[in-house]
């Protein structure tokens, strides 16, 4: 574990954290079943079933489970997401209350085309501990822990962040490789990191993923830049939160209709530069099942036996901040239950 985790890590009484573990195997369910659910629309082309598919599966089993939810990232507003909107109350209503994060399916087109990194994810904090983050897009620049703060800044250029970090790291910026959406928007971005000589890993979705290899070293991914959703921004940040790290983000707003979007929902400062704990200010719990397989997660599996039963296999990951604990979770079910 880094020392930075190490020095801050609390300790939680024995009941808090027996309640928020149990919150937690509960809520890892509801990943699940909505990869299991989206698994039958891997690779037919249809983006829209796929996530609905998800959508419902997650729905129904967060309905399910004893709590007081509330969702602040979800499918959207209210007027345009029938289901899991944003404000919408989830959970018995009986239990902790709890603000959730979700996006049923990251990845929507990797998993209609079948492609690696599609996943399920849902993010919890106590009441408040999540930024309502309005569906518009946001600027992004994240690493892995050990650094000191602020090593890199979304403010800086993409050159000077790369050398800062390869200093930091005590190696030359062309063992530097950093991780950012294929998109023409970011064409000035990936010319300026090849100038600088990092090497550039490109994803054609999927940033919440994206974020968090930069804490995981077996993926080379030293850092994150470029502009994508302002919700997987927080969800990536309750990641980072568990794991340690840097972040900072700022909205975009391509026209007035989503700053008054942004104004719906509180905020008033569209300059201003979030970092992780503005995101996520409270302690969080970080979901992800796999749908199709990853560098993160290995994706459903189908099996069926030779007396004729299948079975369903997934993996997640669960992640808490107060802790700083990583588990990685195999579930195996019969596909009926
Ligand atoms: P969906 O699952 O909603 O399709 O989002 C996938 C994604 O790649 C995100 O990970 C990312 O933040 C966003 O889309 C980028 O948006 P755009 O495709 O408009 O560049």
């Amino acid at each position: 574990m880094p020392e930075t985790l190490e020095l801050n890590r609390k300790t939680m009484p024995d009941a808090d954290a027996a309640r928020e573990f149990a919150l937690s195997l509960d809520i890892v369910r509801v990943a699940e079943e909505a990869a299991i659910a989206s698994f039958a629309q891997i690779g037919r082309g249809d983006e829209k079933a796929a996530d609905q598919a998800a959508v419902d599966a997650m729905r129904t089993a967060l309905n399910a489970i004893d709590m007081d939810g509330r969702i602040v990232i979800g499918e959207g507003e209210r007027d345009e997401a029938p289901m899991l909107y944003i404000g919408e109350k989830v959970g018995t209503g009986k239990g902790p209350a709890i603000d959730i994060a979700l996006d049923p399916l990251e990845g929507t087109t990797l998993a209609a085309k079948a492609m690696a990194n599609a996943l399920a994810v849902i993010a919890f904090a106590p009441r408040g501990g999540l930024l309502h983050a309005p569906d518009t897009y946001m600027d992004k620049i994240a690493i892995g822990p050990g650094y000191a703060p602020g090593i890199v800044d979304l403010d800086a250029s993409p050159e000077d962040n790369v050398r800062a970090l390869a200093k930091a790291k005590g190696v030359d910026v062309s063992e530097i490789v950093a991780c950012v959406l294929d998109r023409p928007r970011h064409d000035r971005i990936i010319t300026s990191l090849r100038q600088a000589g990092a090497r550039v890993h490109l994803i054609t979705d999927g940033d919440v993923a994206g974020v968090i290899h930069t804490a995981q070293p077996e993926t080379g991914i030293d850092i994150y830049i470029g502009a994508g959703g302002a919700p997987e921004g927080v969800l990536a940040c309750a990641a980072l939160k568990c794991v340690g790290g840097q972040f900072q983000g700022r909205l975009m707003f391509r026209n007035d209709a989503e700053r008054r979007r942004a104004e719906a929902i509180g905020l008033t400062d569209f300059d201003r530069k979030y970092d992780l704990n503005d995101l996520v200010s409270g302690d969080a719990v970080f979901i992800a099942t796999g749908v199709t397989h990853g560098a993160l997660l290995r994706g459903v599996q189908k099996e069926t036996t030779l007396s004729g039963a299948t079975f369903m296999t997934t993996e997640s990951l669960v992640m808490m901040s107060k802790t700083h604990t990583v588990r990685k979770l195999s579930m195996r079910r019969p596909l009926k239950v």
